[in-house]
């Protein structure tokens, strides 16, 4: 919750304006409702009344509206009081808008600032937690959770700022008139704030599981269309709908229970109100009729002002109710976050990265490594194979320091690799991943993610790749876009991309894992001349089943 109220309060200025203007609002909705009674007093025929004390520094608002509309004169007074009637209620609605309008403005810079910081935040997250967090999960921070946040506890925020102010504006009447019977009135909503209470109090644990299983929601509906192919092959429609349904209905079933809070809230509130009402209808008509301690025209404003503080009593008893779905909401967002320990700069690689007596196992209990002992020098050129599952590239993403071991030690030239800021130290490599993946940009910023292209070195890798000739059949060479996860090209031409990505990076070591499983006899000929002959990088770990590779070292 700390991190949104942070980004909620930094703009400061905006701030300012909501509460002068939520201030005059309340200030003015107090005025305009004191205006009435002269209008009753008029009608009445007692403007007399009125005339009593007219000077301004008589502190009572009374005498304030008595001072502006001059009783004392009965020509055109009718329309004085219409007219300071009209002006009061307009200047309360024109600061309604001020107030209205600075708040959506807030709410909407709210939202993009806190979109920006969490996926900024999202991305700094080592490669541990997106082992254990779902993309559907992630996608669901960004998107869902935020609108939900924003629609809970922002517009409560805006309630809780404006609401009070209103209390206080309509209270002031209220007990002004009669602190006896505003007193009485109290005693009987608090019966009603105790129901309420009780109500809210499970809507916050509902509000997390809702999330929950609408990410699970999202992250089938993602793996049903990226495995959209399989699913068809396999004729598994059905058994892809069932487990949505399954979820959907669950979801239901929470959003059920949740809404019903929700909205039973309102008009529990509302009859509670009514009730309490009447009960001053009965005490006020005691005081006005038989003790006449009370004037009409004012129990007409007590009862209006009653009236009026019945609408924010009500949005302040939902308020809460939100606020605490908007509570779970923020602490799944925000919890989740971890944090990386300041590091320092990664070295020159200039020796040998060095694995001792390594164990790893992933969180899920399947053990890798074991006393694991590997080493790679600086100048060599090594293929490392192995079978399936052996754990090769778990061994590439404990050497990149994008896992971290459960014991022994990863060192380069001696210092472990867990000292080491991990963004200078990816410097260090260029990797090519066993999973190609081409994104929904340009080929070109698929190649070097926004930095600059080296011509001279793209032409030469692809040459050498054979990718020339895909190249030439581009309606817009470098420029023309991937489309959604390289749907556009063949599985050897984007593995040939993911090879030209890597290649291309400035980096002391190459690293590519299985880089040839797509690849024909000719393309992997070429790309190992080439890696013979070029001296792009001074250290290269190959992984792979390759023979040809194996002859290579
Ligand atoms: N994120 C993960 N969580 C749990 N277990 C994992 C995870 N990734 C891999 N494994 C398991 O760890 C073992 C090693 O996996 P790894 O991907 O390193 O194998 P590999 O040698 O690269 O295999 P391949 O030749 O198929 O690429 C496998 O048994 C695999 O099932
Ligand atoms: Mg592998």
């Amino acid at each position: 919750m700390k991190p949104f109220f942070k980004i909620l309060l930094s703009d400061k200025k905006t701030l300012a304006t909501i509460l002068l203007s939520v201030i005059a609002y309340g200030i003015f909705s107090s005025l305009a409702l004191w205006s009435v009674s002269p209008l009753f007093s008029v009608l009445f025929g007692k403007e007399n009344l009125l005339t009593e004390q007219t000077s301004i520094f008589n502190f009572n608002p009374k005498n304030l509206i008595a001072f502006l509309i001059e009783p004392s004169k009965s020509e055109g007074l009718f329309f004085r009081v219409s007219l300071l009637i009209i002006s009061l209620f307009g200047l309360r609605n024109l600061f309604a808008f001020t107030s209205n309008f600075s708040l959506s403005l807030l709410q909407e810079k709210t939202s993009l600032k806190l979109r920006k910081q969490l996926f900024e935040t999202l991305l700094q997250n080592p490669l541990s937690y997106f082992e254990a967090v779902s993309t559907g999960e992630n996608i669901s921070k960004i998107t869902q959770d935020i609108e939900r946040l924003m629609a809970t506890v922002f517009q409560n925020f805006v309630i809780l700022l404006k609401e009070p102010i209103l209390v206080l504006a309509y209270f002031s009447v209220v007990l002004w008139i009669s602190p006896k019977l505003t007193f009485l009135t109290f005693a009987v909503c608090g019966v009603s704030l105790v129901f309420i209470r009780f109500l809210t109090k499970t809507l916050k644990s509902q509000g997390k599981l809702g999330q929950e299983i609408f990410a699970r929601i999202t992250e089938i509906a993602k793996e049903t269309f990226d495995g959209i192919l399989l699913l068809k092959t396999f004729r598994s429609e059905k058994f892809f709908f069932s487990k949505f349904e399954k979820e959907l209905q669950n979801y239901f079933k929470v959003r059920g229970k949740v809404i019903s809070r929700q909205s039973l809230a309102s008009p529990l509130s509302e009859f509670l109100g009514i009730l309490a009402l009447t009960f001053v209808l009965i005490l006020g008509s005691e005081e006005v009729l038989v003790e006449k301690t009370i004037s009409p025209d004012d129990f007409v404003v007590f009862l209006l002002g009653l009236f009026q503080l019945m609408s924010p009593l009500k949005k302040l008893s939902n308020a809460n109710a939100f606020l605490q779905e908007g509570k779970g909401i923020a602490e799944r967002i925000f919890t989740e976050v971890e944090q990386e320990a300041v590091k320092t700069k990664s070295p020159k690689f200039e020796k040998e990265i060095r694995f001792e007596k390594v164990n790893f196992t992933y969180p899920n209990g399947t053990k890798v490594f074991e006393d694991f002992d590997f080493s790679l020098q600086k100048g060599e050129t090594k293929i490392f194979t192995g079978e399936n599952g052996f754990g090769k590239t778990t061994l590439v993403k404990l050497m990149l320091g994008l896992l971290k071991s459960n014991s022994g030690k990863i060192l380069v030239d001696g210092v472990s690799v867990e000292k080491f800021e991990l963004g200078t130290y990816l410097e260090l490599f260029a990797f090519v991943p066993q999973e190609v993946r081409l994104f929904d940009f340009t080929l070109a910023e698929n190649l070097t993610f926004g930095k600059e292209i080296n011509y001279a070195k793209v032409e030469k890798i692809f040459a050498i790749l054979g990718l020339d000739k895909v190249l030439e059949k581009l309606p817009k060479d470098l420029e023309t876009k991937g489309g959604e996860l390289g749907n556009k090209f063949s599985g050897g031409e984007r593995q040939k991309f993911a090879i030209a990505r890597g290649l291309l990076r400035e980096a002391e070591i190459l690293v590519l894992d299985e880089p040839t499983t797509y690849l024909d006899e000719k393309t992997v000929e070429s790309l190992l001349e080439f890696l013979r002959i070029e001296n792009w990088f001074s250290t290269i770990l190959v992984i792979s089943h390759n023979e040809k590779f194996k002859e290579f070292s």
